[in-house]
């Protein structure tokens, strides 16, 4: 993650409180001399969150940054459910587009694995999407599950534009052997590409450098985060 990204703090709202959730409101962050966006979010309490690992490796550097925000969230009394890309058979999007002639319906014309993390997706109250850099890009693995989301929105360009996530808070938690800069940067505007398309919420794209390891510094950093969620 870039500093130059907007921080954003979340204020718990019980039910009752909801209705005073306002649009976003910018306001001098602490400790910055910048004007920052703060979201006031509606974070609920026991929430769902669904995490899509996109790493081949169960245990790697970027499972390394689940395993952080799962525990943090864990504390905070949310449920997580880790879906592995890799074990799961998500076939190519084919840009046959019957997705976006079943209006208001979600549809895809696959019943594969990617059909049933799609719709996991929609019944998650937050989403996590993790990926380690290959080629500054998603790995093969989450790519296809990426491309099918796609039929996850409808009319997108036009003023019709709707999606079945509307509004969900979305993670991106990404490693790469080397720096944010012309690297990281690059998936992050792929991931943000993808927040527009599916009018999602984005948190925050945490993006770590695993070379020689994560540093203890931004797994604090990951924590603070998640934390303050
Ligand atoms: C095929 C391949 C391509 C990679 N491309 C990049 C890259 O473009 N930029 C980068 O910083 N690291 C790159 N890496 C390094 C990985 O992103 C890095 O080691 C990452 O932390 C691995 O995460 P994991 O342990 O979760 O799989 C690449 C690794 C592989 C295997």
């Amino acid at each position: 993650m870039s500093d130059k990204i907007s921080r954003r703090q979340f204020v718990t709202l019980t039910a009752g409180t909801a209705a005073a959730i306002a649009a976003p409101i910018n306001v001098l962050a602490k400790n910055s001399t910048s004007t920052k966006t703060i979201t006031k979010r509606l974070i609920k309490e026991n929430m769902n969150v669904l995490v899509l690992h996109g790493s081949p490796k169960e245990n790697g550097n970027t499972a390394g940054l689940v395993d952080i925000a799962t525990e943090e969230l864990k504390k905070k009394g949310h449920t997580v459910t880790r879906m592995n890309a890799v074990d799961m058979e998500v076939e190519p999007c084919i840009a046959c587009m019957e997705c976006q002639k079943s209006g208001k319906e979600f549809y895809c014309i696959n019943g594969d694995d990617g059909t049933k993390a799609l719709k996991a997706m929609i019944e998650a109250d937050a989403i996590i999407i993790t990926s380690p850099l290959y080629f500054a890009a998603f790995t093969a693995h989450i790519k296809p599950l990426i491309d099918r989301s796609f039929a996850m929105c409808r009319k997108f360009g036009t003023k019709q534009h709707f999606s079945f996530v509307d509004g969900k808070p979305v993670l991106f938690l990404s490693t790469g052997a080397g720096p944010y800069k012309n690297n990281g940067e690059i998936l992050e505007g792929s991931c943000n590409d993808y927040v527009r398309f599916l009018k999602l919420d984005k948190v925050d794209f945490f993006y770590a450098s695993s070379k020689p390891a994560v540093s203890e510094e931004k797994k604090q950093e990951l924590r603070q985060l998640v934390a303050a969620l």
